[in-house]
């Protein structure tokens, strides 16, 4: 199957892809990117990732020659389209950096021209991870205080990922200040007396997809929701825990630290959200008629 991608413009096969070594993406880190969720060739919550990756691009003050919103739709649908991806699960990745120029560490000359990437790819859900449930470590978060910016900046990111790959566990979970704020490349949720816990959006964690639209399955579940961060050294008596994300979907965490969390076992809560979210995923809601606004 062909391996298309977007690259400054154009579609070509993912090998013909390359990036200056001046790019500023590899130099500094000096970009912003979304994964983009599809079932059936059919994008998940396609608007509010690329409002968070709009927001981001506005936060860092790069915009030379960005595509527009609905640009960027079309090239993912292509993409999709393109790679045989029309059926099944799948990943849109985005990522724009502030282009290539002479390394300095001020902004490039005006009109240096934003770099922008955008692939597909066919994605397995974690089917049985997912009703037997995952494991996590705690790791510091050490990370800086924007973390609601999505950025390339991902090393306590990488660094806190490769301990759970080396602890045997499946996710790390983030602690500042005594409290949980999100995951490696996910977010945190836990549940007590049937009330649910998150913590707030804030600079300390990214305002996860996913996490937005649990709330709302939540609110149509009836739970009630209290965002309010967890405490580390509180969360193994919690009724649950689970994470979430566009990869991750939701996963109850049935360990934490070697130590079972809630019984050891996927809670109800958790399980009724998966299910929902499955739902939504899968279903017809919010279409989106890409061909007529791009036409
Ligand atoms: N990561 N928190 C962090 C630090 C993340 O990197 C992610 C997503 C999330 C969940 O956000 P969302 O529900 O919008 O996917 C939370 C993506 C999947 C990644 O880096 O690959």
């Amino acid at each position: 199957m062909a391996d298309l991608v977007f690259l400054d413009g154009k579609f070509l096969p993912r090998q013909r892809a390359h990036i200056s070594v001046q790019d500023r993406g590899f130099l500094f880190g000096d970009g912003v990117y979304e994964m983009i969720r599809a079932s059936g060739g059919r994008m998940f919550e396609p608007d509010r990732h690329l409002e968070r990756l709009e927001s981001g691009l506005r936060a860092l003050r790069i915009g030379v020659g960005t595509p527009s919103r609905y640009d960027l739709l079309e090239i993912a649908r292509r993409l999709l389209e393109g790679n045989g991806l029309l059926a099944g699960d799948a990943t849109v990745y985005l990522q724009i950096t502030r282009g290539a120029a002479v390394r300095r560490h001020n902004f490039p000359p005006d009109a240096t021209p934003a770099t922008v990437f955008v692939s597909a790819a066919t994605f397995l859900p974690l089917e049985e991870l997912r009703h037997r449930g995952g494991s996590a470590i705690t790791q510091p978060d050490t990370r800086w205080s924007r973390c609601h910016l999505k950025t390339v900046n991902l090393l306590p990111n990488v660094l806190a990922k490769q301990a759970a790959v080396e602890a045997d566990v499946t996710e790390a979970v983030f602690v500042r200040d005594g409290f949980i704020t999100e995951g490696s490349s996910t977010n945190v949720f836990g549940a007590r007396d049937g009330e649910l816990f998150t913590h707030p959006t804030s600079n300390h964690i990214l305002p996860g997809i996913t996490r937005a639209v649990v709330l709302e399955l939540a609110a149509e579940i009836g739970l009630r929701v209290r965002e309010t961060p967890i405490l580390a050294a509180e969360a193994r008596d919690l009724d649950e825990m689970f994470i979430t994300g566009t990869t991750t979907d939701v996963l109850p965490i049935v360990r934490l630290d070697g130590r079972p969390v809630a019984g050891g076992v996927p809670g109800p809560i958790a399980l009724l959200l998966q299910e929902r979210l499955a739902e939504r995923l899968e279903g017809p809601t919010r279409p989106l008629p890409l061909r007529e606004v791009v036409a």
